[in-house]
């Protein structure tokens, strides 16, 4: 088997969310295998930072996933500059970290502000529609195969273990919680994911998601400790342990490959 396959030479990747912690992870390693980058965030400066860092012609733009027209200037700039758009990596999420702190009480069913629900739903859910709608119909009408990857989660799989974000000392009715939305985001997209699969099939674009795990990026050792213990592997993911898992399912690679989700969670699922 040549590594041809695995090549991305002379394609064009757009990516929402390329701003953030795994947004540029993927650009890196769409540019290793030869694509461009083209990094997307609602944040258009952090774009173009971290497009530099990532070099090799990629470049940043502001988009909102949320805003179609603001997506389809971002569509026209990139096939402006580049010609073409051949995949789409629908990334951009609303994610709260655990940092610090941690996360807000306001996370709990009996509190989350109905803006929050929506706003999550908005980024995570219409947004990835809304890409599929402008990016992923330009690359299907262009007759030219291509390839869209959207990033959910393994709690997209597993319900959160809410015990991970407990806080020692505070009520029950204060203690923190991954949110409900983000499991609602995350099932959608692999739903969406399938849907999308059929829809294009017949004009050869193929559809897969991945369900990454938690990665590892500076949160409490606490924290990283309980987590780990419900992980085979018994360790969070590094940042770029991603990467080759991008480049195999834009690329030829993964050609008979279509409606998927890969799940790499270091075998938090299987437990
Ligand atoms: N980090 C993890 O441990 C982890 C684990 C599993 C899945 N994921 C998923 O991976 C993806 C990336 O996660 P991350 O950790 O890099 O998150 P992040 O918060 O670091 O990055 C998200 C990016 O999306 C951008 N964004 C937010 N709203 C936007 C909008 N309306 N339009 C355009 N861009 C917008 C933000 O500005 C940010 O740069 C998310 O879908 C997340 O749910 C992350």
């Amino acid at each position: 088997m040549s590594a041809d396959r695995f090549s991305l030479a002379g394609r064009v990747v757009a990516i929402t969310g390329g701003a953030g912690l795994l947004g540029g992870e993927h650009a890196h390693a769409v540019a290793e295998a030869g694509a461009t980058p083209a990094l997307l965030d609602v944040d258009g400066e952090a774009a173009q930072r971290r497009a530099e860092e990532v070099g090799r012609g990629a470049f940043g733009l502001a988009a909102d996933v949320t805003d179609e027209a603001s997506l389809r200037t971002a569509r026209d700039a990139i096939v402006g500059r580049t010609g073409r758009i051949d995949c789409l990596i629908n990334n951009a999420a609303r994610n709260p970290k655990v940092e610090g702190s941690g996360l807000a009480a306001s996370t709990r069913l009996e509190q989350m502000p109905l803006t929050e629900w929506q706003r999550d739903l908005d980024v995570g859910l219409t947004g990835a529609f809304l890409c599929a709608r402008v990016l992923g119909g330009r690359i299907a009408a262009a007759g030219d195969g291509g390839a869209i990857v959207n990033v959910a989660s393994d709690l997209a799989l597993i319900s959160p273990d809410q015990r991970l974000y407990r806080v020692e000392g505070l009520p029950e009715d204060e203690q923190p919680v991954k949110p409900l939305t983000y499991s609602v985001v995350k099932a959608g997209l692999v739903g969406m994911t399938r849907w999308l699969a059929t829809y294009w099939a017949d004009r050869g674009v193929r559809v897969n998601a991945i369900s990454p795990g938690g990665v590892e990026a500076g949160q409490p050792d606490e924290f990283q400790v309980r987590l780990a213990e419900r992980i085979p592997l018994g360790r969070m993911a590094r940042r770029d342990e991603y990467r080759a898992a991008i480049v195999f399912l834009l690329s030829d690679a993964s050609s008979y490959m279509t409606g998927h989700n890969m799940v790499m969670d270091g075998g938090r699922t299987v437990w």
